[in-house]
């Protein structure tokens, strides 16, 4: 794209100074809100299901905001929006470190043998650490540099297991909620996420960006 080009599509292209800044910050509420509540003693009757939950739930709601960047982008022609990725995820990823610690500390006191064995016992568990482990896979590349030792196709490939990981957080808050109340949250995030993954198959892709424009 000319210079030219560039100036007149503006923000679309690069967002100003402040927008990464502000959606950091932003990001970083939900943890200063908890950290406040944990201080405070406003984590409610079960501090350590509060916490578990909580930081559950905003793993979700990240990954369907990372999932929603590109689509988002190609459809309001905004390609800035994708440089967001990379923050997005890795807040992802730090929430779901804090879910992780929050289990195993306060549900399994730090007894490395006891979560080995809760991971073996319980599905849910299993598929929750299962996702984490990818996670923990792309955080660890998301580094320019790794990406550029990598090379692009294959850093892509591996990138892709987002889906997986969106797959395997539905289950396991599926699994974890089956034969409990509340089971609408599932079916809302099982839609946006199927919904979300089925716009990125092509024929598909295809349509929804030739009905955008
Ligand atoms: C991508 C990975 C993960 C996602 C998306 C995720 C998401 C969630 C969600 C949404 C909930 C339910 C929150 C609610 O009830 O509102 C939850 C609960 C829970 N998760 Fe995860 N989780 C992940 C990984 C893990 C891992 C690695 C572990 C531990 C090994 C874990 C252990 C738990 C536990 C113990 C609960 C609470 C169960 C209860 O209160 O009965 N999760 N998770």
């Amino acid at each position: 794209m000319t210079e030219s080009l560039r100036r007149r599509a503006g923000w679309r292209i690069r967002f100003p100074r402040w927008v990464k800044p502000t959606i950091f910050t932003a990001c970083l509420l939900p943890f200063a809100y908890l950290l406040w509540a944990a201080f405070a003693n406003q984590l409610g009757a079960n501090p350590a299901e509060t916490l578990i939950r909580s930081t559950g739930d905003w793993v979700l709601r990240g990954l369907c905001l990372v999932l929603l960047l590109t689509p988002l982008s190609n459809w309001i022609q905004t390609p800035a929006l994708v440089s967001l990725r990379r923050m997005l995820g890795l807040f992802v990823y730090f929430y779901v470190t804090l879910h992780l610690i929050s289990y195993a500390l306060f549900d399994m006191g730090l007894d490395l043998v006891a979560i080995v064995a809760d991971v073996i016992k319980r599905p849910f568990i299993t598929v929750g650490m299962l996702a984490f482990v990818l996670l923990t896979a792309l955080a660890v590349t998301s580094p320019h540099a790794v990406v550029r030792k990598m090379g692009g196709k294959r850093w892509k490939q591996l990138h892709r297991a987002v889906y997986v990981i969106a797959a395997l957080g539905v289950l396991h808050f599926f699994w974890m909620r089956s034969g409990k109340q509340n089971f609408a949250e599932v079916w809302l995030y099982g839609l946006i996420l199927g919904a979300l993954l089925l716009i990125r198959i092509p024929i598909v892709a295809r349509y929804t960006r030739r009905a955008a424009s």
